[in-house]
């Protein structure tokens, strides 16, 4: 039906009779003369119809937007005047010959050419009209560029692409399972995996050696920004590396994909442990594309009067930071109680600040609140350690440590993006060393990544001091989003059930759930690692979105739901009748 696509077009091709297939992006009359810019997935060209060529002009001045039609015609050079610089085909246009209309379009309930005032939900409404838009479409084909790239690289280095079950058992990854209840076996439910772990780790048992799959997985857990209830990840699995050659791997495969798809040298990535990315930035995903570190100052503030900062001071299960905005002069005080809003968000009960008018000058040149709650050597020292200069604002965080990261290290962000602190486009990093198990509120204890990543240290100082063991795992972030993680995992029965122990996973229990596992880590399990990268994460960094909904070609909102096909949805009482289950609504 045609000889060229729309976008193809070029001055190299003016006085060629062509065919054209596509979408009408938009009709303009003027005055006699009808011009049509058509659509197809490679981009818009104009065509021009006048009165000459009568029944199709008739044709052309039917059309609306998005009517699909068919067109052929001769590629002309466009006026001097009207050549467009802002379209890649704007030197031309086609001068319509003959119009066939191969469909008709209502009035799309949102205009494809001035999308940014519809609103997400109409968009994801009819989210095959959003997807007409090139800058969706680009950001999807992004998407299948980056899985060809992943796929070449593997199966160049032999790893097996195998697919693992959906219908399963649960996997846990920390977050609630979806299930899908069982009809032939009343009572009893199917997990959907969280993430092909144990799958994965059974295919080395099996001797495959190196494995991959793009791999969705889904998890019941709240959304954010970065997160989906259905996302899919580039899991890897290999044997007999250890996590040096893994992380060599990963970051040699996330090297050559920046350098080949968007032309960025990623450069050699630092690795921190998860305690100095704490220390440093509260996060064990720091954004490194710019400095502003936390600094401690609790031995400072020990004796002083001011309780917000001398109580946490001699708490070891607290921390007092500073945290030194050059150039903070420029913040408003409005913008600070922002601020202190803010990190309320994160349990913050107060954001104390101090601002460095002239260093110079001593105590004299500073103002904040909090400085006649201060010593003057106590304050002064804090400016020599943080480098205080004239102009600069120093904030202060003291709380309980978790409180302190999750809120300074929030501001810490915050502050990079809003004042654009960003030194460079991109940085990515290592996080490893980090804790094995994490204390659970009813003082029993989590695993941090999974329970069967491999810890550091034998059984029994593993048992005997849960908090103290690392693991053997490592996570890889981009700009502040952890992109990927993994570990080298258990391969010994015995340290699997030590640590479902720890997990106060009784032995039947365990074994209910793990079972097959355990049976299978008997017969011969290789030392084994692996990674997974988050596909969706990934591509939202490329593309440079800031919704991950944004790459996924049919997403789910904030809530979990789908507003293009309206699930989830109740189901009829025949099918819940033979799957044996009868709805409780929650009042
Ligand atoms: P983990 O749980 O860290 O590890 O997941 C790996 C990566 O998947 C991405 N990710 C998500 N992306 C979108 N929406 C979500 N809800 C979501 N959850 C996770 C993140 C994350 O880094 N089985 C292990 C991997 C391993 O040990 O090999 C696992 O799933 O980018
Ligand atoms: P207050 O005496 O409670 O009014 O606090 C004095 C200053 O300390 C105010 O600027 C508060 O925002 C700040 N502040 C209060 N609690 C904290 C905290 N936990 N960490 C940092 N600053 C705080």
């Amino acid at each position: 039906m045609r000889s060229h696509h729309c976008g193809q077009l070029r001055d190299t091709h003016i006085g060629d009779e062509v065919s054209l297939c596509g979408w009408v992006h938009r009709r303009r009359d003027h005055g006699g003369v009808i011009f049509l810019d058509v659509r197809d997935h490679q981009g818009i060209v104009q065509v021009v119809f006048d009165p000459d060529t009568k029944e199709s002009f008739a044709l052309a001045d039917q059309v609306r937007n998005e009517f699909v039609i068919g067109i052929s015609g001769k590629v002309r050079a466009r006026d001097e005047l009207a050549v467009n610089p802002k379209m890649v085909t704007g030197q031309i246009e086609v001068l319509g010959k003959e119009l066939t209309i191969l469909n008709r379009a209502e009035t799309p309930p949102f205009q494809l050419d001035e999308y940014s005032e519809a609103g997400e939900d109409i968009r994801l409404k009819y989210r095959y009209l959003d997807l007409r838009r090139p800058e969706m479409q680009e950001k999807l084909r992004l998407r299948s560029a980056v899985t060809h790239f992943v796929r070449r690289y593997l199966d160049e280095r032999k790893y097996v692409d195998i697919e693992t079950p959906i219908l399963t058992k649960a996997t846990p990854e920390g977050a609630r399972d979806y299930l899908v209840p069982s009809r032939t076996y009343p009572g009893t439910f199917f997990a959907l995996p969280q993430s092909p772990q144990i799958f994965k780790q059974l295919l080395m048992i099996s001797g495959f050696d190196r494995y991959y799959q793009i791999a969705r997985c889904f998890r019941d857990e709240d959304l954010r920004a970065d997160r989906q209830p259905e996302f899919t990840q580039i899991d890897i699995e290999t044997s007999f590396m250890d996590e040096q050659e893994i992380m060599s791997l990963t970051e040699d495969m996330l090297k050559q994909l920046f350098a080949e798809i968007m032309g960025v040298d990623l450069g050699e990535l630092p690795v921190l442990s998860y305690q100095e990315a704490m220390n440093r930035y509260g996060s064990d995903s720091p954004d490194l594309r710019f400095d502003l570190p936390l600094v401690d100052v609790a031995d400072l503030m020990k004796d002083v009067e001011f309780k917000v900062f001398s109580g946490p001071a001699n708490d070891d299960k607290s921390r007092v930071v500073a945290l030194k905005l050059a150039g903070g002069d420029r913040l408003s005080r409005k913008n600070i109680d922002d601020y202190a809003k803010f990190i309320g968000i994160y349990g913050a009960r107060g954001l104390a600040y101090i601002r460095v008018n002239d260093v110079a000058k001593g105590i004299e040149g500073l103002q904040s609140p909090i400085l006649k709650f201060l010593p003057d050597d106590v304050v002064m020292n804090i400016l020599e350690r943080v480098g205080a200069e004239d102009l600069d604002i120093i904030f202060f965080g003291a709380d309980k440590t978790e409180v302190v990261n999750d809120s300074i290290g929030a501001l810490r962000s915050k502050l990079g993006e809003d004042l654009n602190l960003y030194e460079k486009e991109w940085a990515a990093c290592w996080v490893t060393d980090f804790p094995m198990f994490e204390e659970t509120a009813n003082g029993g204890w989590t695993a941090v990544h999974h329970p069967f990543t491999h810890p550091l240290g034998s059984i029994e100082e593993i048992e005997a001091d849960p908090g103290g063991t690392l693991s053997r795992a490592y996570d890889v972030v981009i700009n502040g989003h952890e992109v990927g993680g993994g570990s080298i995992r258990i391969h010994q029965a015995d340290l699997q059930k030590a640590i479902f122990r720890v997990l106060q996973l009784s032995d039947n229990e365990a074994h209910v759930k793990f079972g097959f596992l355990l049976d299978a880590l008997k017969y011969g399990a290789p030392p084994h690692g692996g990674i997974a990268i988050g596909l969706d994460r990934l591509i939202m960094l490329m593309a440079g979105s800031t919704a991950i909904r944004d790459v996924i070609a049919f997403p789910k909102t904030q809530t979990a739901t789908c507003l293009l096909t309206s699930a989830p949805s109740e189901i009829d009482a025949e099918q819940l009748h033979d799957l044996g289950i009868s709805i409780n609504k929650p009042a």
